[in-house]
């Protein structure tokens, strides 16, 4: 009842106090405050709360949850998951599962793939100097994601072939259980891989299966890392690709014929482009043309032809390692 009571005059005294302020911004309140027999100034905010909390379990509950959530940023904060200006660190573990020497690729070369999504992620590549003007303006810049190799997991197998039926990610089959993957984003590095006598470079899994036993990226040793790469895959963007499907995105073309991938300042374009496309490059979807976006890394073009993420991208992967995400695993030891 005191608390109540002083809420309420401290309420009185403060909205006097705006009033004063808006009308006569010359006048002394604090000389005012003392005529009125008040010395100290306070502000009511907790009173009002905590009466409010006692009448409503609704909003009690929002208010522990709502501390939880700041608990935890403060401790992703802490330890170093989340940085201080947003940038979540994803921890990954690469499972090496080889039959020859040169699939089972060195240290050196998982720390080069390591660095080259570090660089692609935050717009630090050496080639971003290439997107062209027209696109400058929609170009991601910094994503605010960032990649920390916690562990490699090595194991040798006799199988000669692989295919995109998760074999690699079963111990049961000759590959490597996943490292906890609600935690950790488990990158796979197998020999040849294919799908329906095509080759595959690689392949990811979409946030829905956060956590599950298959969740991560698989990729092929060859287009695995730079040094002893496989031309024109061997800049390390394979990687850089199937992470962006890992953490939300789809393919520039929407998988269609003038598809969606959900991103406005990707132009709509009609199809999949591979090589080294020239620029500019127009396709006419629904009647319009535009000049596409093949520089985009969701797109099929060569490791040399492709240099950046848009904005859109980057708002659809931190909606997924935000705490409320689907991925906001990946913040928590
Ligand atoms: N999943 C795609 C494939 O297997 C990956 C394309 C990556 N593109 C690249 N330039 N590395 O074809
Ligand atoms: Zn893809
Ligand atoms: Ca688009």
């Amino acid at each position: 009842m005191k608390k109540l009571l002083f809420g309420a005059c401290m309420l009185t005294v403060l909205s006097a106090c705006n009033q004063d302020n808006s009308t006569n911004p010359g006048e002394n309140t604090i000389d005012e405050s003392i005529s009125a027999g008040l010395v100290q100034r306070g502000c009511a905010s907790e009173e009002i709360r905590q009466e409010a909390l006692k009448k409503n379990p609704e909003l009690q509950q929002k208010f522990a949850a709502l501390e939880i959530n700041t608990e935890k940023f403060a401790n992703d904060l802490k330890v170093g998951k989340v940085l201080a200006d947003g940038t979540v660190e994803i921890p990954v573990v690469v499972n090496v599962v080889y039959k020859t020497t040169a699939e089972n690729v060195s240290d050196a070369r998982i720390a080069e793939q390591i660095a080259v999504l570090n660089a692609d992620y935050s717009g630090t590549n050496s080639d971003v100097s290439k997107i062209p003007a027209e696109f400058q303006s929609v170009s991601s810049g910094d994503t605010k994601v960032k990649f920390r190799l916690v562990n490699t997991v090595r194991k040798s197998t006799t199988k000669t072939s692989w295919s995109t039926n998760d074999d690699m990610k079963k111990a049961s089959k000759g590959g490597i259980d996943a490292t906890n993957p609600t935690n950790y984003l488990n990158i796979w590095i197998v020999g040849k891989m294919t799908s329906q006598g095509r080759t595959i470079l690689g392949y990811a899994t979409f946030p829905e299966s956060a956590g599950l036993w298959n969740d991560g990226v698989v990729i092929g040793a060859p287009y695995f890392g730079k040094t002893g790469a496989s031309s024109p895959f061997n800049l390390g963007r394979t990687a850089t690709h199937e992470v962006g499907h890992y953490l939300n995105l789809r393919h520039i073309w929407g998988d269609a014929n003038c598809g969606n991938d959900q991103v406005s300042d990707t132009p709509t374009q009609t199809t999949a482009n591979y090589g080294k496309p020239s620029y500019p490059l127009y396709n006419t979807c629904s009647g319009v043309q535009r000049s596409v976006m093949f520089m985009n890394y969701m797109d099929y073009v060569d490791d040399a032809a492709m240099f950046m993420f848009s904005s859109g991208q980057k708002t659809r992967m931190q909606s997924v390692v935000a705490s409320s995400g689907a991925r906001s695993g990946l913040r928590v030891y």
